[in-house]
């Protein structure tokens, strides 16, 4: 079968195809051929050796979705023909987090599946609903599972109001599941066109962040001088004293990317003085998977998926989503 590697140094260059013989399921494992994966900003991280991970080589990739083809013994989840999708922390099942699962992502603690067959263990997968395609399963288990987490921490209602910024994967989930759960979501974006997709989505109000550098103004003058209750923040160190101004009193921020860096120099003050309610996102478990399936199947979400690559071009498609032109997520299809 064919796979990708990381081989011995991190650097585009150094993520190569190798022929390797298929796996074979043991006690409780399942054998899948893969059929689709996804982009995610962390790859590109993780390939570029900006991302901890365990020691090389390392097969990268967390989010592929597949036809099971084999069953070890003892699997009671799954049989062979079912269609499924892997979970980014293949130990992290239900409840809080702990360093045991923490240390299960795929293509980081463990190997990912950027392979034409991947060995799960059967708890590490769900079922794909018949309305979703392989390709559309695919964007679903870090981008799709860190808005809803990222949603629901902050306790979500109807009538809310949720800042997201710009046209990623995590974003335009949190668009759709937030429109979902009756809330008003105000966008930013870098780009005019995409803002005008992102109000075809369901945002209500769209802002260009580097038309309007002091974005966070104009979320407040679009709140009537509140701000919004929760902020889905992905921009990181450019863009969290914005958001603290952008958030109200006692609102939430749920803290999950670093697109514009990871370290700058935000003081507490501000978030102490507004009684800000922050709390750090690492995806989530099996069990959010489960509850934002669930949500999408009912609502009839389908993911925004903007370009599906060969498994041949991985590396193109790598590029491609380093220019940041992409809106939602890129595909892989086997
Ligand atoms: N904590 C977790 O568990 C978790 C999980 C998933 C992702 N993440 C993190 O969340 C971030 C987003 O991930 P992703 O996979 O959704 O990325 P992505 O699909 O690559 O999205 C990137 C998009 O972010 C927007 N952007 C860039 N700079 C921005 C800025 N200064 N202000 C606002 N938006 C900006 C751009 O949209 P426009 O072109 O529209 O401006 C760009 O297309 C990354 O930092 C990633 O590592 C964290």
């Amino acid at each position: 079968m064919k796979y990708y590697a990381i081989e011995s140094e991190f650097g585009f260059d150094n993520m190569k195809m190798f022929d390797g013989s298929e796996p074979g399921p043991g006690f409780g494992q399942v054998l899948v051929k893969m059929k689709a994966a996804s982009l995610n900003y962390r790859d590109l991280l993780i390939i570029s050796g900006k991302y901890p991970v365990r020691s090389l080589p390392l097969i990268p990739f967390s989010d592929g979705a597949g036809e099971v083809v084999e069953i070890g013994e003892g699997v009671t989840r799954f049989k062979p023909g079912d269609r499924v999708v892997g979970i980014f922390f293949q130990k992290w099942l239900s409840g809080p987090i702990d360093a045991a699962k923490a240390n299960s992502a795929l293509g980081g603690a463990l190997d990912g599946i950027l392979a034409e067959f991947v060995v799960f263990h059967e708890d590490g997968l769900v079922a794909i609903p018949a309305h979703f395609s392989y390709e559309e399963a695919a964007t679903l288990p870090c981008a799709a599972v860190t808005a809803w987490n990222g949603l629901t921490s902050g306790g979500i209602t109807c009538g809310q109001s949720v800042l997201t910024m710009g046209s990623g994967g995590v974003s335009i989930f949190a668009l759709q599941l937030a429109k979902a759960a009756g809330a008003r979501v105000i966008a930013t974006s870098g780009s005019d066109c995409k803002l005008e997709r992102l109000i075809q989505m369901g945002a209500s109000d769209g802002i260009n962040y580097k038309a309007v550098p002091d974005w966070e103004n104009r979320v407040i003058e679009l709140t009537d001088g509140i701000g919004v209750d929760l902020v889905i923040e992905v921009g990181g160190a450019g863009t969290f004293a914005k958001s603290l101004r952008a958030v109200r009193l006692g609102g939430h921020i749920s803290l999950i990317g670093v697109l514009t860096g990871a370290s700058g120099d935000a003081g507490p003050t501000a978030a102490i003085r507004k009684s800000v309610r922050m709390q750090g996102i690492y995806v989530g478990s099996r069990e959010m998977f489960e509850a934002v399936i669930r949500v999408m199947t009912l609502h009839r979400i389908k993911p925004v998926i903007d370009r599906v690559f060969a498994f041949d071009a991985v590396k193109e498609a790598l590029h491609y989503m380093k220019s940041g032109s992409h809106i939602g997520k890129v595909v892989l299809s086997f």
